[in-house]
């Protein structure tokens, strides 16, 4: 025991230099579970008598979900243990890992990619990137640090870590950001597997949706989404969902679960897409009109109405999270004809509610329409 003492008594009566007020002694310490202490009083028998001061940075939850275009707060609360008597100087740095890039958790490589969300000191704050003037401290309460990101966008999910940082000590805890929102599989107009990485990236934008993350996908897969074509992710993964195993689709002999096809080449390999959309700001309508129409009039219909044909990222999100239910075939930006169910009845496609889709129809063709605005 006292042989392990010893280094940190070194490091101890070096840092007495720097005398804090009461006379205790701080020691840079690691996250590693290990409770150092002030040993600057002991009776040189052998015998120590420790007071151990300790800073705690906690946060009651592990992961927050929130909807796009809100607000939300990451919680982080950090004290001392025992209380100190003196205000103290703390500084807290709030980084992030966006979830696109979380492979590996822990790794050295994953801590290396955390970018700065905002630093403060005091009363002194700065935010960076694309979150400038979107953060701040919530500071409700004496060591309140917690995070309020407002106007959330779909690119903010990832890993928080909330870091304290007391002159030499330094403790902090993570908080995952999930949005609410809805995956779908998405091909191009010219038919399966025309995307490489970059426009399937391109693709879903465009539909108002980003490429899902793995653990996106993973939940649609618990909630029942089965696809047999494969699609790209947001990390250059290419999955796909089966919960009914079949043939064509890894086989019967595979249980059900998300396929992989691991890590392919972002230029050189072609898939569909999985996309992710989220709670829509906006509302989204099926246009009354007294006639069905081409897709040119269904376009110009929609700004006539002073509205915009509505993208299917749009159309997902509000059938998944409004419940939006319409049984009638409208045209979308991408060119594409579907509707959205979702209670199911006859005539209305299959027994399960759903977005259905015609595919991309000849734009001569003639249907509804659905715009947003
Ligand atoms: C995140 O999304 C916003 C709004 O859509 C965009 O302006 C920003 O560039 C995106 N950030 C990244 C890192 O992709
Ligand atoms: C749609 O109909 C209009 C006439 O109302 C025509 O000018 C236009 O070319 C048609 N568009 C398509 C894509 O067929």
């Amino acid at each position: 025991m006292l042989s392990l003492l010893r280094p940190l008594l070194a490091v101890c009566w070096y840092t007495l230099l720097l005398l804090l007020p009461g006379g205790q002694c701080w020691i840079r310490r690691y996250n590693n579970g290990f409770h150092y202490q002030d040993i600057s009083n002991g009776n040189g028998n052998g015998e120590i008598y420790f007071n151990g001061i300790r800073l705690h940075v906690e946060s009651p939850l592990p992961s927050v979900s929130a909807s796009r275009g809100s607000s939300v707060t990451l919680p982080c609360h950090y004290h001392y243990e025992p209380e100190v008597a003196t205000p103290r100087r703390t500084r807290v740095k709030w980084s992030w890992l966006p979830s696109q890039t979380i492979a590996a958790p822990a790794s050295p490589e994953a801590l290396a990619r955390e970018t700065e969300v905002m630093v403060a000191m005091g009363n002194r704050q700065r935010s960076y990137g694309n979150f400038r003037g979107r953060v701040r401290l919530r500071r409700s309460a004496p060591g309140d640090m917690s995070l309020v990101i407002n106007e959330l966008q779909l690119n903010d999910t990832g890993r928080y870590r909330c870091e304290v940082i007391d002159g030499l000590e330094d403790e902090s805890v993570t908080v995952e950001l999930e949005l609410r929102g809805v995956v779908f599989p998405y091909h191009s107009p010219k038919g399966r597997y025309r995307f490489n990485f970059f426009g399937a990236q391109q693709a879903c934008q465009d539909q108002d949706a980003t490429l899902a993350t793995f653990e996106q996908l993973f939940t649609a897969w618990e909630e029942g989404l089965d696809w047999c074509n494969a699609g790209w992710l947001a990390d250059g993964t290419v999955h796909y969902p089966i919960t009914m195993p079949r043939d064509g689709c890894g086989g019967v002999d595979l249980a059900p679960g998300v396929r992989s096809y691991g890590q392919r080449h972002g230029f050189l390999h072609s898939y569909d897409a999985f996309c992710f959309s989220a709670s829509i700001k906006g509302s989204i309508y099926f246009l009354k009109h007294p006639t069905n129409l081409n897709f040119t009039e269904a376009v110009q219909a929609c700004a006539v109405d002073g509205s915009q044909i509505a993208k299917v990222g749009q159309l997902y999100a509000a059938w998944r999270l409004l419940g939006f239910d319409r049984c009638d075939a409208g045209w979308l930006a991408d060119g594409s004809v579907r509707y959205p169910i979702t209670k199911v009845r006859a005539n209305c496609g299959p027994p399960e509610p759903g977005v259905r889709s015609f595919g991309f129809p000849p734009m001569y063709l003639k249907f509804g329409v659905y715009c947003y605005r």
